[in-house]
C-alpha cells in the first residue's frame, strides 16, 4: 500500500498533545488535529493567544522541568507535536519527561539545519550542533540541535524540515508585507525575473502532513517543501494583486541593479532570492521524499487570498523580536523605481 492511501484509511481517534500551538504552525495543527475529531491538549504559558475552546489546555514554562512534570502528572497520548526554536537542551529535557507518556514525537525543525550552500535533499549534510546546547543564537544549529535531542528519547521521530512557511496567521511579515505593499498600489519593485522558481510551503500543508504522517508512523527527516516551481516570482505577486483588487504596477528589476541599490535578498525582498552568487541552489531542493510520503501543496493563489481575507479580518500579531523586520525600505524602493522612469 502506498503511503498517501495509508493516510486516506487513518480513521482512529488520536490523541495529540501539542506543545506550544498558539502562534502560527503550531495553530495551524491544531485547527486540523481537531477538524480530524482528535483529542487535542496544548501546553503553553498561556501568553501567546488561546486555543480553539475545543481544545484543552495546559500551562507549563518548558524551561521549568518541574512545571513540565506537574502539568503533564500522569496523563498519556498517542503523539505529540514540538514546534520549539530556542535552545535543545529544553527539548531535551522536555522529551525525557515525555518518554513513557507519548507513543510517537514529531519535531517541526526546518532545512536551514542543512550546512549553507550545499542542501539537494535529505541526505545532505547538516550543520554541526549539540543537544545538550543552551544556545539558540544560531538557528540552524538550535534546530539540528532539537532535532538530535527529540532522537536521544524518540529514535523513531518524525523530523519536518520545513522550508518556508507561508499562509494565515504568519508572524514574520514576509507575505503580509508584499500584500499591505501591493494594496497600497502604485508602482511596486518585483525582484529579478518573472519566472524565478519559487519554494515555499502553505501552513496548512505543514500541518496536514505532519499529522498524517505521524498517524502513518513514518520516521527520520523530510524537507516539507513544495517542488521547486511549484509558484515563481511573478506567480506570487500576481496573486497578491488579484487578491487585493489592487491597481498595482509591478515594475520588474535584474538582480544586478537589486545589488547595486543594497536591496537584502530575503528579508528587505521577502521570499526571494538571487539566482547567483551566495543564494545559488536556495529555492531549488529536490522534495521528492515528502511528496511521495503524502505531502500536497496548494496552489499559491489560494495561499494568498486565504492570507488577505486573514489580515482584513484580525489584528495582525506584533513583529516577533526573535526575527527581522521584513520589507524594501522606502528610501531603496524610491531610488528603483526613479531608475526605470
Ligand atoms: N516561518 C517559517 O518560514 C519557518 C520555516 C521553517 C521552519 N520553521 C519552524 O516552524 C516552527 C513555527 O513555530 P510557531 O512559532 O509557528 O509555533 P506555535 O506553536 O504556533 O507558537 C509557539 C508556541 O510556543 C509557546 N511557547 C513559547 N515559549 C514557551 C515556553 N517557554 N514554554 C511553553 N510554551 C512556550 C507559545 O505560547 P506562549 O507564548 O503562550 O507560551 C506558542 O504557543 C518553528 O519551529 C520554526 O523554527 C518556520
Amino acid at each position: 500500500m502506498l503511503l498517501h492511501d495509508a493516510f486516506r484509511v487513518t480513521i482512529a481517534v488520536m490523541k495529540l498533545l501539542m506543545l506550544g500551538g498558539t502562534r502560527f504552525l503550531g495553530r495551524a495543527l491544531v485547527d486540523d488535529a481537531l477538524a480530524r475529531g482528535w483529542e487535542v491538549t496544548v501546553l503553553h504559558r498561556g501568553l501567546t493567544g488561546a486555543p480553539p475552546s475545543t481544545a484543552e489546555v495546559l500551562f507549563a514554562d518548558r524551561t521549568d522541568q518541574r512545571a513540565m512534570v506537574d502539568a503533564l502528572g500522569d496523563r498519556r497520548w498517542d503523539l505529540v507535536v514540538d514546534t520549539w526554536s530556542g535552545s535543545p537542551r529544553v527539548v531535551a529535557e522536555n522529551a525525557r519527561i515525555l518518554r513513557g507518556r507519548v507513543d510517537r514525537y514529531a519535531y517541526v525543525s526546518s532545512v536551514s539545519a542543512y550546512r549553507w550552500g550545499l542542501h539537494v535533499d535529505e541526505t545532505s549534510p547538516v550543520v554541526a550542533a549539540s543537544a545538550t546546547s543552551d544556545d539558540n543564537t544560531d538557528y540552524a544549529s538550535a534546530k539540528r540541535g532539537a532535532e538530535l535531542a527529540v532522537l536521544e528519547s524518540f529514535p523513531e521521530a518524525l523530523l519536518a524540515r520545513a522550508g518556508l512557511i507561508l499562509g494565515p496567521h504568519e508572524d514574520i511579515g514576509r507575505l503580509p508585507w508584499w500584500l499591505r505593499r501591493i494594496a497600497t498600489g502604485g508602482r511596486v519593485v518585483a525582484p529579478g525575473a518573472p519566472t524565478r522558481p519559487l519554494q515555499y510551503v502553505d501552513v496548512r500543508d505543514v500541518a496536514s502532513f505532519v499529522l498524517s504522517g505521524l498517524a502513518a508512523k513514518i520516521s527520520g527527516a523530510y524537507d516539507v517543501i513544495s517542488a521547486s516551481g511549484h509558484a515563481t516570482t511573478s506567480g506570487l505577486l500576481e496573486a497578491c494583486v488579484d487578491a487585493t483588487g489592487s491597481d498595482a504596477e509591478l515594475v520588474w528589476i535584474d538582480e544586478g541593479r537589486l545589488a547595486a541599490a543594497g536591496a537584502q535578498p530575503w528579508t528587505q525582498l521577502p521570499c526571494w532570492v538571487p539566482q547567483e552568487g551566495e543564494f545559488a541552489g536556495f529555492l531549488e531542493a529536490d522534495t521528492t521524499k515528502a511528496a511521495q510520503a503524502g505531502l500536497q501543496c496548494r496552489p499559491v493563489e489560494d495561499t494568498v487570498r486565504d492570507t488577505w481575507e486573514w489580515m482584513q479580518r484580525e489584528t495582525l500579531p506584533t513583529q516577533r523580536a526573535d526575527r527581522a523586520v521584513h520589507g524594501l525600505p522606502s528610501e531603496i524602493e524610491r531610488e528603483l523605481l526613479a531608475a526605470e522612469e
